[in-house]
This record gives structure tokens, C-alpha cells and sequence, in this order.
């Protein structure tokens, strides 16, 4: 099996954690390689739900290494809120198989706070959105070079000094900009201590544990959010602060361009963003409301209404061509069933020019009108299917109509939520 990296082609909830999950199988190691708790990553295994924000999605299965990477923000008490609940389910958590890289960012109270302030602070149309957990300002922190890492935690005199050089222009943006509370460096740091004693023992050198795993088997990188909220990539301003693509598995875990073999992109297959920014193909009549009924399209992590709209060739094209994808799996087809007809965006009109790719001024996505190819529909209940000529055949053709459009085979179909509801081809 080779190395894979999985990324969500879209803007997200995708389904990236159910298709990790049941790679997981056949991994040695799975690794998270960005982002932080901005993601909800939803497992089912045997009818039990389970949602991940930090941890990979293979820590179901037991004996797997699970690694969080160099390139995630790491909420502490996320981390062990989670470990906690996993635990008690009796999941094996133990410091043998998940580890945390000493290079790994730690999100701070005082970097929720400035997310917070700052979305508070815009105006309604230029609010982005975010999860409120400090994302953005983790990583901005890490790029200021003030950041807080996760092996500092070994080392208290050096966290105390590192949490009072952070907190001092922050702090003058609380007073002056926010007219909110100075926060003390040294409650800051007294609070934190005891939280930092229990990440101690997952610190590793997670370089060498993924070398070392490459040995007996295949690593699996999880990506989180998708392509089109990548900061450099995305739609701009309206995007997460990391590096969603595919070549960011690498960097964000410590492994050369080459470990990357096989790259499989999930593709819902309609499309959700939440939070705001541009979105050419959301629907705002029935068909958009069938989709977020049928879906359960709420927010994995904040609970919010997904927006709904039809599958967009344009983003998963470009997604594509940012990411090598070998293969795609398709999830969530399920969710079609009973639609007459199911339309694909197979390219822009922008500003009366037809674009087959993202036009790359900022904002310039939201001057872009669908040009639409429509199919038709089927009515069967798919979610028993258990091979490809089990579907109908308006699916297959759908199914087949993705590949040609994209250039990418369908290797995976998701019928449902369950780990079981998958069909390989
Ligand atoms: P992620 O962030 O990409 O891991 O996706 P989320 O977990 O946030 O959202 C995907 C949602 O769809 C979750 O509730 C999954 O349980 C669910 N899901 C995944 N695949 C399927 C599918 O094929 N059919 C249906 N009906 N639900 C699915
Ligand atoms: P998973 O991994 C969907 C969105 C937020 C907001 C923007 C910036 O579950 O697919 P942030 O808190 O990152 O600064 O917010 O990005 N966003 C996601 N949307 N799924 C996610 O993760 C997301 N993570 C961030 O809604 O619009
Ligand atoms: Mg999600």
C-alpha cells in the first residue's frame, strides 16, 4: 500500500475523517499535518458516532501510531478533553501510540481571545466566519517567531518568558483597540503549568516515529478543511491560516516530497462551505434546503447550518491540478437520492467570459455565475450498496461524468455515514 494523503477538495466537511478512518486499516501510522480544532472530523463505526478535533481519525483502530504534526496549532485542553473522552470509551491513548511533535504550535487562551476580539471588531461583511478557537492567531504567532511550542512545555522558566514577550503587544491591542482586559502574563502561565505536565510525555521527535512506522507499513496524512480555505490557494480573504494542499502533508510532518505516493482528494458530492466567503453554485431554494435536510449539514464543530449547493467542477478542477490527486472518493451520494435532476457547474461565467479555473483576483469568485450541465436523477434508497454495479444507473452515470470532467478515476463511493457504507472499486 503506498503512502496516502487524504484532503478535502472543497471547502470542508468533505467526509475526510470517515474514508482516514477506514484507510486506517491498513496504515502503520496516521498523521494530522494542519490545522487545529477548527476541524470536526466525524467517525461511525457500528452505528457509534464519534467526533475528532485534534486527533487523527485512526485512533480507533488499536495498535495504529497516530502523530500530530510540526504544521497543527495544538489546543492543549482540546487535546486532552479528547484524550479523556477516548479513554473513557476505552480507546488506547497511551503516550506508545499518540504522539505530538515538539514543533507543533500551541494555541494559547490569549490567541482565542484576539480571534474572537478581531471578528467581533469587523463589520458583517467582512466578518470571516472563523471557528473562534484561536486559529489565526496561533499561526501568526508562529510566523512572528513568538510562538509557543509544544516542547517548551518541558521547559517552564522558558514558557514564562516566552507567554510574557507574547502577551505584550497583544495586550496593548486588548486595552487600547478591543477595550478588553489586560491578561496577566503570569496567571497566564499558572494556568497553563499544570496542562503542560500532562502533554509532556506525548512530545516526540515525530520525524523518526514516521520513518520508523514507514518500515512496517503506510502512512496516512489527514488533512483538514479543504483545498479551496487554503490561505495561499482559497478565496481569499475567506480562508483558514494554514496550507491545506496536498504538498503541505510534507512540510507540516517532517517527511520528504517523495513519501507522498498516493493522493486522494474527498469530493462530497454537492458542495457545503460554512462561514463566510464566496460560493458560486449555493442554492437558496428548495433543492438548497433538501440538501442540508437530507445531509444533516450542520458544523461538526460549532454547530452551525452548512451553506448547500450543487458539485463545482471549477473548484474540484483546480483542486486537481494543486494537488496531483491520483484518485477521488466520493461521498455522501446518498444524500441525492430522490433529486428529479442533479446538476454539475462545468465552468464560470466571469464577467461574460466563460473560465474553466477560479479567477485569482480577491473576491473575484463572488462575480462568478454557474454555467451548469444538468443530469438526471434517481430515486433508489443506495444506502445498502455494497459494490459499483449495485447503484443505479443514473448514479454510475453521475459517478462517471465526475471522472471525465476532473480527469480522475472514482476510486471510493460513499453511501453513508457508517464505515461499512463504502464501496471500493
Ligand atoms: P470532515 O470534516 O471532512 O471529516 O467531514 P465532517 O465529519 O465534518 O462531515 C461529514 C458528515 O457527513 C459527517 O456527519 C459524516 O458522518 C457524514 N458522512 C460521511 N460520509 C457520508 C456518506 O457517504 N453519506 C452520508 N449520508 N453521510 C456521510
Ligand atoms: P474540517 O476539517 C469547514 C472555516 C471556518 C471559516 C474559515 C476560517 O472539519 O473540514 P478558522 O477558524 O480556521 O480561522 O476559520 O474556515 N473552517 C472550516 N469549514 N470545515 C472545517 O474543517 C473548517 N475549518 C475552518 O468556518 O469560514
Ligand atoms: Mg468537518
Amino acid at each position: 500500500m503506498s503512502n496516502t494523503v487524504i484532503i478535502g477538495t472543497q471547502w470542508g466537511d468533505e467526509g475526510k475523517g470517515k474514508i482516514v478512518d477506514m484507510l486506517a486499516e491498513e496504515a502503520s501510522a496516521i498523521v494530522r499535518f494542519q490545522g487545529g480544532n477548527n476541524a470536526g472530523h466525524t467517525l461511525v463505526v457500528g452505528g457509534e458516532k464519534c467526533i475528532l478535533h485534534l486527533i487523527p481519525s485512526g485512533i480507533l483502530h488499536p495498535g495504529k501510531i497516530c502523530v500530530i504534526g510540526n504544521g497543527v496549532v495544538l489546543d492543549p485542553e482540546v487535546f486532552l478533553k479528547e484524550i479523556d473522552a477516548l479513554a473513557a470509551k476505552g480507546v488506547d491513548i497511551s503516550p506508545e501510540r499518540m504522539m505530538i511533535s515538539k514543533k507543533t504550535q500551541i494555541i494559547m487562551p490569549y490567541h482565542r481571545l484576539l480571534d474572537n476580539c478581531r471578528e467581533s471588531y469587523k463589520s458583517e461583511e467582512s466578518k470571516i466566519g472563523t471557528t473562534g478557537r484561536g486559529i489565526g492567531p496561533c499561526y501568526e504567532d508562529k510566523a512572528s517567531r513568538i510562538g509557543i511550542r509544544a516542547a517548551d512545555f518541558a521547559d517552564p522558566e522558558l514558557l514564562r518568558s516566552k507567554i510574557e514577550a507574547a502577551l505584550v503587544e497583544k495586550n496593548a491591542l486588548f486595552v487600547n483597540l478591543f477595550k478588553a482586559e489586560a491578561l496577566d502574563p503570569e496567571k497566564v502561565f499558572q494556568d497553563i503549568l499544570p496542562v503542560a505536565e500532562r502533554i509532556v510525555p506525548y512530545l516526540a521527535d515525530t520525524s523518526s516515529v514516521i520513518q520508523e512506522a514507514a518500515k512496517d507499513g503506510m502512512i496516512l496524512f489527514e488533512g483538514a478543511q479543504g483545498i479551496h480555505l487554503d490561505i495561499d490557494h482559497g478565496t481569499y480573504p475567506f480562508v483558514t491560516s494554514s496550507n491545506t494542499v496536498a504538498g503541505n502533508a510534507a512540510a507540516g510532518s517532517g517527511c520528504g516530497p517523495r513519501t507522498l505516493e498516493r493522493i486522494v482528494g474527498i469530493v462530497k458530492a454537492y458542495t457545503t462551505r460554512v462561514g463566510s466567503g464566496p460560493f458560486p453554485t449555493e442554492l437558496f431554494c428548495s433543492n438548497g434546503d433538501t440538501l442540508q435536510q437530507n445531509g444533516h449539514e450542520f458544523g461538526a464543530t460549532t454547530g452551525r447550518k452548512r451553506r448547500c449547493g450543487w458539485l463545482d467542477m471549477v473548484v474540484l478542477k483546480e483542486t486537481v491540478r494543486l494537488c496531483d490527486l491520483t484518485e477521488i472518493a466520493l461521498t455522501k451520494l446518498d444524500v441525492l437520492s430522490g433529486l428529479k435532476e442533479i446538476c454539475i457547474c462545468v465552468a464560470y461565467d466571469y464577467n461574460g467570459e466563460k473560465v474553466a479555473y477560479p479567477p485569482q483576483e480577491q473576491n473575484s469568485m463572488a462575480s462568478c455565475k454557474p454555467v451548469y450541465e444538468t443530469l438526471p436523477g434517481w430515486d433508489d434508497d443506495i444506502t445498502s450498496a455494497k459494490n459499483f454495479d449495485e447503484l443505479p444507473e443514473n448514479a454510475k452515470k453521475y459517478i462517471k461524468r465526475i471522472e471525465e470532467l476532473s480527469g480522475v478515476k472514482v476510486g471510493i463511493v460513499s453511501v453513508g455515514p457508517d464505515r461499512e457504507q463504502t464501496i471500493v472499486r
